[in-house]
């Protein structure tokens, strides 16, 4: 048998540390635990912000002044509708499926009806994002209601994306509070780094293919359970779980099976997520108007729990964005498994300003791989293979 053999290069697992690219777009500080988009902290931005501020703060590089910002809410109100069409594809995909299964097909035919698919160009991009942004929160909704055997509900032009979002899901006008929890939970999550979905976007992005496909690409990656389905999988956990007093014996049991405690970890963030904190506070806020608390109480002694167990310390493992999203969604009525898809609806503004800025200063991203297979294999005639 021929040698393996060592390429002169040598691989780093799952590309930790390597720094791929520059971005002005947002900036995790992972030992100290802070984030920030374009300068400015999630502190400031979580607190103040609408969405659409923070939405035109990621595209366009500066806060809106007042008439920037009543343009860019009346652009995003204006492209609320989905072109119909896709409206009778949705009723085509399988009641059962995966809400982001849907999202990603639904995506991808989304993009035959923009007049602006093809041109790559900074302003026809622009309105792909807004457009990308408001009818992701359309579809989604359309989704839930057509799997629930409901027609959809149309969007309103007089709340903000966050309301209407609320609403398309119920047919009511949601709480104020329920409606800003939301628009915290769409603000914090909006951009991060060059977080899996959001490198697959700009890898596709790279190859000067079109904003629908890097899209598409990054609902996919966003997808799995060790990112954008974390929340999900936290809920679940949360429901299994069951009682706050089964905490502790479950938590034994689930390192002994060396189960991974969802919603905790992180690649970069060796203190706690900064996102958490907010998203805590916003579930303690929640549990005292709305849903149901147990699922709050059981996270809270989980990450006590947690926090006090050696393996978790020493391996710097703290809550991360998902674990307290998915007591603050379930608190406002969300089905665990559309969690996923409202992280997409967050993100999509993040993914979308990041083909715009590859696309600003494009070179094709393509990393190598160290070979470690053989070489110079003798060629076996089929009839002398084994
Ligand atoms: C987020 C995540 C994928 C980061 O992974 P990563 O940087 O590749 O870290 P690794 O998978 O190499 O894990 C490092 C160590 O911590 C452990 N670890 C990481 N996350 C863990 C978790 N949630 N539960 C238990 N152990 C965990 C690993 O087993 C590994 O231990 P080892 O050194 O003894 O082998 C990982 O923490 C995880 O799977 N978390 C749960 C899923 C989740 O919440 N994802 C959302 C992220 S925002």
């Amino acid at each position: 048998m021929a040698n393996a053999i060592q390429s002169s290069t040598s691989a780093t697992r799952g590309l930790e540390g390597v720094v791929v690219t520059t971005t002005q777009l947002s900036k995790v500080d992972g030992t100290a635990g802070r984030l920030y988009y374009r300068g400015y902290s999630i502190d400031h931005l979580a607190k103040n912000a609408s969405f659409e501020e923070v939405a035109y703060l990621l595209w366009a590089g500066h806060l809106p002044n007042a008439s920037e910002i009543s343009k860019v809410r009346e652009d995003l109100v204006a492209c609320r509708t989905a072109p119909s069409g896709l409206v009778d594809a949705l009723r085509k995909v399988p009641l059962n499926a995966p809400p982001m299964t849907a999202l990603r097909s639904i995506i991808s035919l989304l993009g035959h009806y923009d007049p602006d698919a093809e041109d790559n160009g900074p302003e026809a991009s622009m309105r792909k994002a807004y457009r990308l942004t408001s009818q992701m929160a359309t579809l989604v909704a359309a989704f839930d209601q057509i799997r629930k055997g409901k027609d959809p509900i149309p969007p309103r032009q007089d709340l903000n994306h966050a309301a209407n979002f609320l609403y398309m899901l119920t047919g009511e006008e949601p709480s104020d509070i329920a409606s800003r929890a939301l628009e915290t939970y769409l603000i914090l999550l909006a951009d991060h780094g060059f977080n899996a979905s959001t490198f697959a976007a700009r890898v596709t992005a790279s190859t000067l293919s079109d904003m629908h496909s890097a899209i598409v690409s990054a609902i996919g990656t966003l997808k799995g359970p060790l990112h954008g389905a974390a929340n999900q999988r936290a809920l679940e956990q949360f429901l299994e779980i069951g009682d706050v007093e089964n905490v502790k014996p479950w938590f034994e049991k689930a390192k002994a099976e060396k189960r991974r405690i969802m919603g905790v970890g992180h690649r970069v963030y060796k203190v706690v997520d900064p996102r958490a904190r907010y998203l805590r506070q916003m579930a303690l806020q929640l549990s005292g108007t709305t849903g149901n608390p147990q699922v709050l109480d059981i996270a809270l002694k989980l990450e006590e729990v947690v926090s006090e167990d050696p393996y978790f310390v020493e391996r710097k493992l703290y809550p991360n964005v998902d674990y307290y999203s998915a007591p603050a969604l379930y608190m406002l009525g969300i089905d665990a498994d559309l969690f996923p898809t409202l992280f997409a609806m967050s993100r999509v503004v993040g993914w979308t300003a990041h083909v715009m800025e590859q696309w600003a200063n494009n070179r094709l991203i393509r990393p190598r791989a160290q070979f470690i297979g053989d070489l110079d294999l003798p060629w076996v005639p089929l009839e002398e293979r084994p």
